[in-house]
């Protein structure tokens, strides 16, 4: 029964957020004359002795005593004696956890949401750096269009933004107070749970009971928010290993975040955008396990719930370490500019701009410049040449009407830089956007 019981394992994680719960507690008892004075003083310095001991590594955890609320209770007792029995008026174990975890929760937030920012610095810097360097853009993996990899840089930035909006949005809705549900009815004695909800930074106190003391949508929506992210980092990962290949070598890592081959000499493993990608798994795994263990649960309280910890914290924990680990790789990446120029290059990748130029030049339908494209890319394959390395004469076989002028479209500098549509990845964009994003994101 103690083994499959006690939490006491990993509750004790947030010990700082129970003992702040029981001196928000302690000081509305005495205030509503529920608990002496006297008893009031002798718990708040009791629990400051506990909280101490805690943090000394000198508090004696003891797993017959099941989760960390009994733990610190029992040993408020062994240190102030009997005032310690007052402590828990008016409140139960139920109210008590929701409340730590919701705290708890509330701090992750605030702890990924930095980090989440200086990954997006670490972007922004990239992006400023590269508002000029050209990269093939893709689409099925095929070369489309010339981009830039300060554009590139910038999706997640953008993605980012809304991980954070999304954590910002879980925040404001957790932010009410379980405290003072007791076991689930509620309490007969007089207690005031906006003091308690003030005193612990909640906007307010929770309106329903036996909601307040059964669900667990916070940590559901938070671990949402971190698989969402996860997935974002982890396509970013995948794209670190492509460009570390030799075969695209768009990018260099330095050792710092690649490892070498016990056999193999030559190797710069991506590690560490490896891991990124392959802790996903664990992250959308934790939000998983808490979905499926809370469905069908009737209210209120199961003991079942306490199973909701150990994938929030692992969750919490494995997004923290991907999150250094890509702020770290994002800040270290070298980008080989002429390899991504070569290969923005090749694969017809200005062929958009070719038929964009017989609409506007020849002023016929999209559809037919786009056929007539098709044509010169079929005849620049036949004879193993660029769109650009195409004679005028070989170019009118397909199109009489074109001139010489088409020239100026088919290189990639001119074709990132015609993308002057909003959102667009003409370097004049995306300094705007770089700027812009500065303001909203780290301002
Ligand atoms: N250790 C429990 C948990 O983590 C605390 C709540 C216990 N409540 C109860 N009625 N047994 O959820």
């Amino acid at each position: 029964m103690e083994k499959i019981n006690a939490s006491i394992s990993f509750d004790r994680r947030f010990y700082a957020q129970d003992i702040a719960g029981s001196k928000a507690h302690c000081r509305m008892l005495v205030a509503r004359r529920i608990i002496a004075r006297a008893d009031g003083a002798a718990i708040l310095k009791g629990l400051d002795l506990v909280l101490a001991e805690i943090e000394a590594d000198r508090f004696p955890f003891r797993v017959e005593l099941e989760d960390i609320h009994m733990n610190v209770e029992a040993r408020l007792a062994e240190l102030i004696g009997t005032p310690a029995g007052r402590l828990h008026t008016a409140r139960s174990r139920n109210d008590q956890v929701a409340t730590d975890f919701r705290l708890w929760v509330r701090d992750a937030i605030d702890g990924i949401d930095r980090q989440m920012r200086d990954l997006q610095a670490a972007l922004l810097d990239q992006a400023e750096r590269h508002v000029g360097t050209i990269m093939p853009g893709f689409t099925h993996l095929q070369v489309a269009q010339p981009v830039t990899f300060g554009h590139h840089m910038m999706a997640y930035v953008e993605m980012i933004g809304r991980d954070r909006g999304r954590l910002a949005d879980c925040r404001v809705r957790l932010n009410e107070s379980p405290l003072g549900a007791a076991a689930l009815a509620g309490t007969s004695f007089s207690i005031d749970r906006d003091m308690t909800a003030q005193a612990l930074s909640f906007d307010r106190p929770m309106a329903n009971s036996l909601d307040a003391v059964s669900d667990r949508d916070y940590a559901l929506e938070f671990l949402a928010a971190l698989a969402i992210t996860a997935v974002h980092l982890s396509r970013l990962a995948e794209e670190i290993v492509l460009w570390t290949s030799a075969q695209f070598a768009f990018v260099r890592l330095s050792d710092a975040y690649t490892t070498g081959s016990s056999i193999m000499p030559q190797k710069r493993n991506p590690d560490a955008a490896e891991l990124v990608r392959g802790k996903t798994g664990r992250v959308i795994g934790a939000l998983n396990a808490l979905l499926i263990m809370m469905k069908g649960l009737p209210l209120t309280f199961s003991k079942d719930m306490q199973e909701d910890k150990e994938p929030t914290f692992d969750a919490a924990d494995t997004l923290a370490v991907c999150l250094a680990a890509m702020a770290g790789m994002v800040a270290d990446m070298k980008p080989n500019v002429a390899a991504m120029h070569a290969a923005a290059a090749v694969g017809f990748a200005t062929a958009t701009d070719l038929a964009d130029w017989i609409v506007r030049s020849l002023g016929l339908p999209f559809r037919r410049a786009h056929h007539i494209t098709g044509s010169l890319v079929k005849l620049a394959e036949d004879k193993g040449k660029r769109l650009s390395d195409l004679s005028l004469a070989e170019m009118q076989s397909v199109e009489s009407r074109i001139t010489r002028a088409v020239y100026d479209v088919l290189t990639v500098e001119r074709s990132v830089a015609s993308r002057v549509s909003y959102g667009g990845t003409a370097p004049a964009n995306v300094r705007r956007q770089v700027k812009a994003a500065r303001k909203r994101y780290l301002g």
